[in-house]
């Protein structure tokens, strides 16, 4: 009876959390981690910001990616559908290259969002995977089901030739309506810095800090007639 009620009371705290993440109204932009979405230091015991994504000694080895000081495992997923059509002028060269394979070990619908520092996901009675559907999330998790087929095409070279054989993209010089202080090619992941090779990825379009972005959803451009989208799309 005594270990039941525990559970109960467990689940109940679990449900809470995830109730009071995935309720959240609304996000101030540009105004950091704290109280963003992002923001998970309810699942702490300390109360940590950061703990989540990075750790200052022992982070997770991830090869040559990026994995700034990563405190997650790697995302352990690999080969997600890529969207593709007939219109479509990139060629993806690693679809989860630099940041969209740190962001994938959250919201692949597969990894908890606190298995980091190398637990499994049972911190402090959590163990939630943000899944699609899946409501104490939010839903959030993009990379299930489908994988990333039908996600907005991402891990490819954005640049002059690829500007010049789809007609009406934007150059990478061109700011983010609504944001003038960031351009596409600040926006962009360059793997060996000063090399070119200039990749979109999930961090082109949202700032995972809540930095840079002017709009909800970590948005770097405006949703407002889609001032985002227009960025690029010169349509
Ligand atoms: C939800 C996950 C998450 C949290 C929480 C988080 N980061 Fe990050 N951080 C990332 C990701 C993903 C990247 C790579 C993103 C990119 O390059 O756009 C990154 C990159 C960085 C970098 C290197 C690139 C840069 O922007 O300078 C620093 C430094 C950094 N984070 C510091 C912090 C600090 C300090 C905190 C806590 C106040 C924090 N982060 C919280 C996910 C997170
Ligand atoms: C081309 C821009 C763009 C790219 C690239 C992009 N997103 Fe988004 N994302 C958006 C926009 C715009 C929204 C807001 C959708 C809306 O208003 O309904 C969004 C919403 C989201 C949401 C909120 C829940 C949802 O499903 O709407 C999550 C989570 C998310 N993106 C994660 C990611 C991840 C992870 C990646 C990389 C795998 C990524 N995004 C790549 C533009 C982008
Ligand atoms: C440590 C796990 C973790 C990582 C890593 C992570 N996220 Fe999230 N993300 C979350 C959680 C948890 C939520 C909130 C879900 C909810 O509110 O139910 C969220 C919410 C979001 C949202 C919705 C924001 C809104 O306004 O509602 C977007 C967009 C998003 N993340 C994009 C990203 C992108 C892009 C990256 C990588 C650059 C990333 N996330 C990395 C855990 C993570
Ligand atoms: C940072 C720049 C950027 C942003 C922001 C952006 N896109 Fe894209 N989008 C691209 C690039 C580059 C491609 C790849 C084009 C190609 O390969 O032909 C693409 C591809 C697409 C495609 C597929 C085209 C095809 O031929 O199948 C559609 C549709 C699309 N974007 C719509 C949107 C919408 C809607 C938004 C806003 C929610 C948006 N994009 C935001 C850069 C962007």
């Amino acid at each position: 009876m005594k270990t039941r009620n525990v559970i109960a009371i467990l689940c109940a705290i679990t449900l809470c959390l995830g109730f009071a993440v995935s309720s959240f109204a609304g996000i101030d932009p540009g105004t950091g981690i704290k109280d963003s979405p992002h923001d998970l230091s309810v699942l702490t015991d300390d109360n940590r910001l950061c703990a989540f994504c990075h750790t200052p000694h022992h982070a997770v080895d991830m090869g040559s990616q990026y994995a700034p000081l990563w405190s997650r495992s790697d995302i352990g997923v690999a080969g997600y559908a890529q969207y593709d059509s007939t219109t479509i002028d990139s060629t993806v060269v690693d679809q989860l290259i630099g940041p969209s394979r740190l962001c994938m070990s959250c919201h692949d619908g597969v990894v908890a969002v606190d298995a980091y520092y190398g637990s499994t996901g049972d911190v402090d009675g959590g163990g939630a995977v943000i899944n699609v559907g899946d409501d104490s999330w939010g839903g959030y998790g993009v990379g299930l089901v489908s994988g990333l087929s039908n996600d907005h095409p991402i891990g490819f070279i954005y640049d002059a030739t690829l500007v010049a054989a789809d007609g009406e993209l934007n150059p990478t010089t061109t700011p983010f309506v609504g944001n003038t202080a960031m351009t596409i090619y600040d926006a962009l992941y360059e793997p060996a810095p000063g090399a070119g090779n200039l990749f979109m990825t999930c961090a082109t379009c949202h700032d995972v800090h809540n930095t840079d972005n002017v709009d909800d959803y970590f948005l770097l451009g405006e949703q407002n007639q889609s001032g985002i989208c227009l960025t690029c799309h010169d349509k």
